[in-house]
């Protein structure tokens, strides 16, 4: 491996820009390769506004960041970290659309003389890894994986404190790289877990979903210690009391949603049925998802006269981003006006203009 610290970052939207970022502070020279000319030239001239925390102020003070749309560039290096999207689809599956192309453009180009290695930050179908590996080994690529657990609205602060850094290694000497590249940027103390690819990507999609099992298990036992005229706040304080099991995540309030739990819970289940292993503990928590969304909406429908308008304040699936997807709070403002109720959105400017651009004047809003 390249002693030289050096590396190359290929995508550098929400996740790999803060990636590539949080490793130049660390004293990498970094090269970030992504698809479009303007959006290349807004990172290199350092005019790119993101809404996502600290992101702004690193690209400014940033001195070895350097971005291309040339994927050659990022092969100056040996160790080469790719974070494009894998949309999920219909099937609850994985796309891996966009890492195909550029396996495809490595093809392409004149076997390295020098191994590189491949490392994917993506979240992939267990399994898959091996897949591209199995292409991109004879062409003198190995492939690693090693996940993000982060969130929106945090994701530089997520990875300089992780709890865990998981790395499905190709081989010792690549998942040492990969290790010393995390620790260079970490204040936190994680444990660093290192497997083969299979495992690793099996352990990214099974943290997540037990996470989205823990949510729903404390919303569930939540809405039925509400209809029990119990203290749903006492209830779960004492449960989580235990250090068995713990109080993170065990709170209760609006399930789960956003761009990855309700994805990767999916996704695990459907490797699951693939395997013929099937995981009913993954679908039942998606359903008690589904069931707390009807509660919450009988809670607002009982609170509320059939002529008051009903407010619902905040519809990001997260307190303090931007993001709407998969939110509880936009579905249950979306069903609430199917049933034909008068439904007022209050939320950031951003947010208002994502949800009338979809759904125009269903609702009524207001800007925070
Ligand atoms: N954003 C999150 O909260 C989050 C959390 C955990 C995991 N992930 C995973 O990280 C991966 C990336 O997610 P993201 O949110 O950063 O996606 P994103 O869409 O914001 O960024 C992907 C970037 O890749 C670029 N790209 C696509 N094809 C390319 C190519 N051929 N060459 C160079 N660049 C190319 C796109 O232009 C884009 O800028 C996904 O697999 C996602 O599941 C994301």
């Amino acid at each position: 491996m390249n002693a030289e610290k050096k590396i190359g970052v290929i995508g550098i939207g929400k996740l790999g820009l803060c990636f590539a970022l949080n490793a130049e502070r660390s004293g990498y020279f970094v090269t970030g390769v992504d698809v479009s000319e303007d959006y290349v030239l807004s990172i290199n001239q350092k005019a790119f506004r993101s809404p996502e925390p600290l992101v702004n102020e690193y690209l400014q003070e940033a001195k070895n960041f350097f971005a291309s749309t040339d994927l050659s560039t990022a092969l100056g290096t040996d160790l080469i970290f790719v974070f494009v999207a894998t949309p999920a689809l219909p099937d609850g599956s994985y796309n891996h659309e966009q890492i195909e192309r550029i396996a495809e453009q490595l093809l392409s180009l004149p076997k390295p003389t020098s191994t590189k290695h491949l490392v994917i930050g993506c979240t992939t179908m267990p399994g898959y890894c091996n897949t591209l590996a199995a292409k991109l080994n004879p062409h003198n690529y190995t492939v690693s994986y090693n996940p993000e657990f982060i969130a929106q609205g945090s994701i530089i602060r997520n990875q300089q404190n992780p709890d865990v850094i998981l790395i499905g290694e190709e081989n010792e000497s690549v998942g040492n790289a990969i290790e010393e590249l995390h620790l260079s940027f970490c204040q936190s103390t994680p444990t660093v877990h290192r497997m083969d690819r299979l495992s690793a990507e099996i352990a990214k999609l099974a943290t997540n979903c037990f996470l989205t099992t823990k949510i729903s298990f404390a919303n569930s036992i939540g809405d039925l210690a509400i209809k029990a005229g119990a203290d749903v706040t006492k209830v779960l304080q004492a449960v989580g009391a235990d250090s068995r099991i713990g109080n993170k995540y065990l709170n209760y309030g609006d399930g789960f949603g956003g761009p990855c739990f309700p994805r990767d819970n999916r996704a695990l289940q459907k490797f699951a049925d693939t395997v013929q292993q099937p995981l009913p503990l993954a679908s039942a928590t998606d359903k008690v998802n589904e069931q707390h969304l009807h509660f919450q909406i009988q809670t607002l429908l009982k609170a509320h006269k059939p002529d008051e308008c009903i407010e619902i304040d905040g519809v990001a699936y997260k307190a303090g981003t931007v993001f709407i997807d998969e939110s509880q709070r936009l579905k249950i403002a979306l069903l609430l006006a199917q049933q034909n109720r008068k439904v007022m959105i209050t939320d950031r400017a951003e947010v208002i203009a994502q949800v009338q651009s979809i759904y125009g004047n269903l609702f009524e809003y207001r800007v925070k």
